[in-house]
């Protein structure tokens, strides 16, 4: 069983992935939401995870509120119109769920995961927005670590999905990415290389009784041109309970801070040595992901 928690900048695909984790209970034991910016300001990121949570039945998982805008800016991050091309107004396909703001505490989001590694001895964080939280924990208590972290982002041998040469969520925080993959010595990182070779078609989606599940990953598949979308952020839950299923390599990444390759994941001399996802048994992962949503949305 593995304790985990989710930092996620709540998002459609981030929406799948909490629908997985949930469905994944007898191995994958969910400690709590904390939450980013990216898809969705951090706020509706909150809102959406607890509005989602209570809608999946799990009303005592706590959220944390992360930090508001990356690490060298002071201005509160807010979606743009693309942004909500992709994930709609509300980040969420445009489907109202009720809220349920009675799971969101006010604790720091620093002071959250210091608290935890105090009670849980090993605990993952799956990150699946720009790694913002992660960094600002490991620049304030450097001396602590979760024993892995798995991430989704970056693009190695493929392109960007933002510029042509940077995936969303390292590009929309730099500084942070690259605080976290030169510190933190468990990561995983699971890179569009593989996340664009995994597909949820809406044949699949189809098969759901949840309608608001239906509806807001139908919202998702029609950006992505109407018969299926990518699977970003379920791989790394895919990843977490079946790691066999996945090939990786141990590359040295540097994050390139600005200019017009902003983002971009360069490789370097040896140094950082991070674990790449870099491909998998898509068949696999994709009955894998298929069956756990089938359990709770069907
Ligand atoms: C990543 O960016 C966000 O739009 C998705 O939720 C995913 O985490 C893909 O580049
Ligand atoms: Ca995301």
């Amino acid at each position: 069983m593995h304790d985990i928690i989710l930092d996620l900048d709540t998002g459609i695909d981030d929406a799948l992935a909490i629908a997985c984790v949930l469905s994944c209970s007898s191995e994958l034991n969910l400690l709590a939401v904390s939450t980013t910016f990216g898809n969705v300001s951090t706020r509706t990121s909150c809102r959406n995870s607890a509005a989602l949570l209570h809608h999946l039945g799990c009303d005592d998982i706590p959220v944390v509120t992360g930090l508001r805008c990356p690490l060298d800016s002071y201005e509160v991050y807010e979606a743009t119109a693309y942004q909500h091309r992709i994930h709609g107004e509300n980040g969420i396909g445009g489907v109202d769920l009720p809220p349920f703001d009675e799971c969101i505490i006010s604790e720091d989001v620093v002071a959250f995961y210091d608290r935890i590694l105090h009670t849980h001895e090993d605990v993952t964080l799956v990150t699946t927005g720009p790694m913002t939280n992660l960094a600002a924990f490991l620049m304030s208590r450097p001396d602590r670590m979760f024993s892995r972290v798995v991430s989704m982002g970056g693009a190695v041998y493929t392109d960007g999905n933002i510029t042509p040469w940077a995936e969303a969520n390292i590009y929309k925080d730099t500084r942070a990415a690259s605080i976290v993959l030169d510190s933190v010595p468990n990561l995983v990182l699971v890179p569009l290389d593989v996340t664009q070779t995994l597909f949820l078609s809406k044949e699949e989606t189809g098969k759901w009784n949840d309608g608001q599940y239906r509806t807001m990953t139908g919202f998702y598949i029609a950006f992505h041109g109407g018969d299926r979308c990518y699977l970003h952020d379920p791989t790394t839950i895919a990843y977490l309970a079946h790691p066999q299923l996945f090939k990786t390599e141990m590359l040295s990444l540097e994050v390139v801070q600005d200019g017009q390759r902003k983002g971009n994941l360069a490789r370097r001399q040896p140094g950082n040595g991070i674990d790449v996802v870099v491909s998998c048994n898509a068949d696999a992962v994709q009955t894998f992901l298929y069956d756990a949503w089938k359990r709770i949305l069907c």
